[in-house]
């Protein structure tokens, strides 16, 4: 089924680059939560600007074999809900962290019973961190004795009301936390999300189910019934910040993302970028549901920035392409408290090192982040930081993503090895970089 792992590609050195970028796939965190959602309600949806990946796509594969019909065409979808049914088979998540996680909430809330597997990273990620909070509020459900899937929600047990204090500030356990209120006979307060993206919260009450914030907290009050919806999925800022990136590294280089999802709690990349010195502008082009418009970067010289705890959940996807352009700025940028790198698709910390490394770049690693070290003169000084090689994506979409980047600015061609795995967020990704270098 899925061949993530599959070919290698060479990125040259670029030495201009286009001023539109190419379409942006609508926003992968976003489209699993329409089609979730959607999948919960009773009646027909239409869900436009589908995230294109494979990650969506298992989303709604297990949706489907929970009962519901899911009609796509192209980047968009009909999605018709409604109760759901214990599934005949695995549910199987693929690479999906987001989709496994929203599910065991989701299923546990609706008395669902079903088994949920991965591919090998999925299936080497912690799932504890949403088993452990879902038995509080009532809920059976087993993991593996790593704490990893293969994940088994049973069926049959209602959940009640509780308070639950996150021991982790993920969006993922937030979110299933409040799919499983949604089924719950009682009220469900969630304290600890902190700043981790909070669509969630902003969508739930566009399919019709309230959702109260009070300051850290967020609490639903269950039972609720979800509402059909048609929603339209904004350009997804993760996949942005690879063309954002590229104009803050390619000398002379200006251009603009259009149709971004501009919501503050994915813009830490952007606010990175800035602080470093590139040229940014933003221009807001709808508010609702969730803030939309277009981002303009351009390259200027680029200095080290510090990035602490706090700042990382609004760039944590970002990190390993901030330690890409980090390579770029003159100085030292440091990164901590971004231990949760480690339990991604591939441990980030760990295969950005070696492949920065093999660059040429300077980094060292430390438990939770990095330090990257520039050239000691900024860009636009002949001084060209790293060099071609041939570098492993460890199977981790982003940084396959993140090494190509690299390669814009590098003194020679760069190999990025298991390079397929973009098609989890974005199939068309290495096409649309030969399009944005060909001007
Ligand atoms: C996501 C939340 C983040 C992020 C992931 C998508 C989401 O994970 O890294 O890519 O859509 O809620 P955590 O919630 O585990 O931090």
């Amino acid at each position: 089924m899925m061949n993530t792992q599959a070919r290698s590609e060479t990125v040259a050195p670029a030495r201009a680059l286009g001023r539109l970028a190419p379409n942006i796939p609508g926003d992968k965190s976003i489209s699993h939560r329409a089609v979730i959602f959607a999948a919960m309600a009773e009646g027909e949806s239409h869900v436009t600007n589908v995230a294109p990946g494979e990650d969506v796509a298992s989303s709604m594969r297990c949706v489907a074999a929970l009962g519901a019909t899911v009609v796509r065409d192209g980047l968009n979808v009909r999605i018709r809900g409604g109760a759901w049914r214990d599934p005949s088979e695995a549910l199987d998540c693929g690479n999906s962290g987001t989709t496994m996680r929203f599910l065991i909430g989701a299923l546990a809330g609706r008395g669902i019973a079903a088994t949920l597997t991965g591919d090998e990273s999925l299936s080497r990620r912690p799932m504890l961190r949403v088993a452990e909070p879902m038995r509080e509020l009532g809920a059976v459900v087993d993991t593996a004795s790593g704490g990893t899937a293969p994940v088994h929600v049973r069926g049959g047990h209602p959940l009640h009301g509780g308070h639950i204090v996150m021991k982790v500030a993920s969006a993922q356990l937030a979110s299933s936390l409040m799919l499983a209120a949604t089924g719950a006979n009682g009220r469900v307060t969630i304290s600890g999300a902190g700043t981790a993206r909070d669509h969630t919260a902003k969508m739930l009450p566009h399919f019709g189910v309230a959702v109260q914030r009070n300051g850290d907290d967020i609490v639903v009050d269950g039972p609720q019934t979800f509402r059909a919806a048609d929603f339209r999925v904004p350009g997804d800022p993760s996949a942005a910040a690879f063309w954002l990136a590229a104009a803050a590294i390619v000398p002379g280089a200006r251009l603009v993302v259009e149709n971004v999802n501009l919501n503050p709690t994915r813009l830490g990349f952007v606010d990175a970028l800035e602080r470093m010195g590139a040229g940014v502008t933003i221009t807001v082009t709808a508010e609702e549901p969730e803030p939309m418009g277009h981002i303009e970067v351009s390259a200027r010289p680029l200095h080290a920035i510090a990035i602490e705890e706090p700042e990382v959940p609004a760039i944590l996807d970002e990190l390993p392409l901030l330690g890409i352009v980090a390579a770029y700025a003159a100085g030292t940028t440091t990164v901590r408290g971004a231990r949760e790198l480690r339990v991604k698709e591939s441990d980030r910390i760990a295969v950005l090192v070696k492949g920065l490394r093999a660059l040429g770049g300077s980094i060292d690693e430390v438990d939770d982040g990095f330090d990257v070290t520039g050239p000691s003169t900024s860009l636009g000084t002949g001084s060209v930081p790293l060099r071609g090689a041939t570098v492993e994506s460890g199977g981790d979409h982003r940084l396959a993503m993140a090494f190509a980047i690299a390669a814009l600015g590098a003194s020679a061609p760069v190999t990025i090895e298991d390079s397929g795995c973009v098609a989890i967020s974005h199939p068309s990704f290495f096409a649309d970089l030969e399009a944005l270098c060909r001007g």
